[in-house]
């Protein structure tokens, strides 16, 4: 039964060539034969009686919290398939959707779109618009419902490492795994007929994508990923690190005072790039050229405002805007306001000078250094981003709260312990820095990974420093030259211009990517390998210029208003090497 119904799908797209209509494969029975048996995938069990098949059509664009790059307002039919498995032996169970595309609009590809904060993506159809098969996962927790943040704690003090390796790197790569020969199975794609296997995702969607290239890199043919929220220990007990600049230096500066000096320092650096556009295109150049004190005494004014915080949308917990009034502020930058933007700017040392962590290039928005106005004593107080007050809590102190109450006693050093408590807690499975990818590149994976390079909440730095350990640990043997030429064949890195995260900035006017999929398509499918990352600029004085962006280790210099070149700039460049000698161990 289950063979024939197969062996028919497969004879009819090939002897029709995919004149299968959906309803013609949108089965339970069409599906239940496609499932790779028992036995074939080590440790998952599929349960067939489980399997629904059912016709729908895709509401268009939309994606997860602005970190899908999806765009398009098309929609499409598919099939709306879900399925479910067990580990074996577990007695566990975890439902996978996948929306197939008609036979007709498929293209011979799987796609698996990212998510964001602690949600892997619940969206299936990403996929569509490139003749896709998509899928999500709920990854054992109801991950349709809960984010990872609400069921990583059975309870004070206890984990549930069940869920953290699913959210980590499992849930994806099991998808993948058995999305594989499903799709063949469903489409009966004969042995000869490549599957393209691609992945997107920006935030913690990059995070996620690094995790499938480093664990299950040879199932993925095309990996796009954005400002990759990964180094994770560091990544999220960073979120404090202002709040702790702020704390340690007892200034609480109004949002007004950090707003200026963010502005001076773009309208100062502007130019540094060759051209005057409101971008920052070169913050190495603003580090090395720019002095922060030389904006103390410039007036500052906001007018009173209902201020309606939209956070990251990072944790379902903290979702939901609140908002907050702010009286006007008016007054002069202070030596001690620029005393914590600089504080900031230079990233977290311990007390003896050791590094810890990079920061936010300068130019970027001082996003977690906010503090809230307290209509009581009529100041400006400490305000702790819940994105990293609720990781200390749970992920770090083990309790089942929302949030850090204070930072009484909390000093530089106890936010480099927390960083190593979490470091070493989940070293393999959340920090997701593995720097060997020899499995993808061997398989013939190809990588693009962009960051903007006013990233306000993953900082760019923590890009060029996993690109780096990619390079060090794989080409050990070759010249800094040949091993970024022959890095380059397969992993890209791009930054963009003066974007924030995962997006554009309403600060400065810089050019965005939007067609990351047709250039990643083009690459593996027709083997055009991309020498530079087109982006597009969308407001400002020169809305609507294209922008072919430079590859990282090169940087853009303006000659002209219409013309910019890539340059090696050492000096530059040299501004972007860390090493994090705080920590007893390699920190890659
Ligand atoms: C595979 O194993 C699962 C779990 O034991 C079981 O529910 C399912 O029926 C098995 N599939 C087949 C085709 O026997
Ligand atoms: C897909 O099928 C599942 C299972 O029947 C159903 O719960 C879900 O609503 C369907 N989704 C769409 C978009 O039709
Ligand atoms: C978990 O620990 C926190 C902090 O000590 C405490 O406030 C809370 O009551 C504890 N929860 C339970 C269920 O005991
Ligand atoms: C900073 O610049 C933005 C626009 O670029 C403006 O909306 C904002 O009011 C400025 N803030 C201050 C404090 O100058
Ligand atoms: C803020 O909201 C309060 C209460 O709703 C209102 O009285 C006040 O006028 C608002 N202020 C501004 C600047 O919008
Ligand atoms: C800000 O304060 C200065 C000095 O006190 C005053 O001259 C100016 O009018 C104030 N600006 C606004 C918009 O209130
Ligand atoms: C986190 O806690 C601090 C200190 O109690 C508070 O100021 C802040 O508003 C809280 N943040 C959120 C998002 O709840
Ligand atoms: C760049 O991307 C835009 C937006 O997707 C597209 O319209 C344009 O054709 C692309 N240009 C190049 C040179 O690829
Ligand atoms: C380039 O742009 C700047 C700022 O918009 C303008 O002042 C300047 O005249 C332009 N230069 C040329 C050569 O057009
Ligand atoms: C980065 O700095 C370290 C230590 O100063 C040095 O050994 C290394 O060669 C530098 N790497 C690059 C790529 O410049
Ligand atoms: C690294 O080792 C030194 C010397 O034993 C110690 O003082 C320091 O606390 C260690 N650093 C971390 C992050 O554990």
């Amino acid at each position: 039964m289950r063979q024939s119904s197969r062996a028919a799908v497969a004879a009819l797209a090939a002897a029709t060539a995919n004149a299968a209509s959906l309803s013609d494969v949108c089965t339970v029975a069409n599906v239940q034969s496609a499932l790779p048996a028992n036995g074939t995938i080590l440790g998952i069990d599929l349960i067939p009686s489980a399997v629904t098949a059912s016709t729908a059509t895709s509401s268009p664009g939309g994606g997860f919290g602005g970190m899908m790059m999806r765009s398009d307002s098309d929609t499409y039919e598919y099939c709306n398939v879900t399925i479910a498995y067990t580990h074996t032996g577990k007695n566990d169970q975890v439902i996978v959707k996948y929306a197939f595309p008609s036979p007709s609009e498929f293209e011979n590809r799987y796609y698996v779109a990212g998510g964001g904060g602690f949600s892997l993506s619940s969206d299936a159809t990403g996929g569509l618009e490139y003749g896709a098969v998509g899928a999500a996962t709920d990854a054992g927790y109801d991950a349709f419902s809960n984010s990872y943040d609400e069921v990583v704690l059975y309870g004070n003090g206890t984990i549930n490492w069940d869920a953290t390796y699913m959210f980590a790197y499992q849930a994806l790569g099991e998808m993948t795994t058995i999305a594989k020969p499903l799709t063949r199975g469903f489409y009966g794609l004969g042995d000869d007929t490549k599957l393209y296997t691609y992945y997107e995702g920006c935030s913690d969607g990059g995070r996620e994508g690094w995790s499938q290239v480093q664990r299950y890199g040879a199932e993925y043919d095309g990996v796009i990923v954005g400002a990759p929220a990964f180094r994770y220990a560091q990544q999220q007990v960073n979120h404090i690190f202002s709040a702790t600049v702020e704390h340690t230096l007892d200034y609480y500066p109004p949002p007004c005072e950090l707003a200026k000096i963010v502005n001076a320092t773009i309208e100062a650096c502007d130019p540094l790039d060759g051209r005057t556009d409101g971008v920052v295109s070169r913050t190495d150049l603003c580090q090395l050229h720019f002095d922060l004190k030389s904006i103390i005494g410039e007036p500052y004014y906001c007018a009173s405002e209902n201020f309606t915080s939209q956070g990251f949308g990072f944790s379902k917990r903290a979702e939901g805007s609140s908002t907050t009034y702010q009286p006007a502020q008016n007054g002069t930058v202070s030596a001690e306001a620029v005393a914590v933007a600089q504080g900031i700017y230079d990233g977290l040392h311990d007390s003896t000078g050791k590094r810890a962590y990079l920061s936010w290039q300068i130019a970027a928005e001082l996003a977690d250094a906010e503090t809230q106005y307290d209509s009581t004593t009529d100041s400006w107080v400490l305000d702790i981003t819940s994105i990293g007050g609720e990781y200390i809590a749970r992920f770090v102190q083990l309790l089942d709260l929302d949030n850090l109450s204070d930072l009484d006693g909390v000093t530089y050093d106890t936010v480099v312990g927390w960083m190593d408590t979490a470091m070493f807690r989940y070293m393999d499975s959340l920090q997701t820095t593995l720097p060997d990818i020899t499995d993808f590149h061997q398989a013939g994976g190809k990588i693009i990974h962009y960051h903007g390079e006013s990233d306000n909440s993953v900082p760019t730095a923590s890009s060029i420093k996993y690109w780096q350990s990619v390079r060090e640990a794989m080409y050990a043997d070759a010249s800094y030259s040949d091993s970024v030429t022959e890095m380059a064949d397969w992993y890209q890195l791009y930054l963009i211009p003066g974007a924030a995260h995962c997006g554009t900035n309403t600060l400065q006017p810089g050019p965005y990517p939007e067609d990351n999929m047709q250039t990643m398509i083009n690459w593996v499918e027709n083997g055009v390998k991309p020498s530079h990352l087109n982006a597009t600029v969308s407001s400002g004085p020169y809305d609507g210029e294209t922008q072919m962006l430079c590859q990282w280790p090169t940087r853009p210099l303006w000659s002209s208003n219409t013309t910019f070149d890539c340059v090696h700039d050492q000096k530059s460049l040299d501004t972007w090497n860390y090493t994090f000698d705080a920590f007893n161990i390699t920190v890659y």
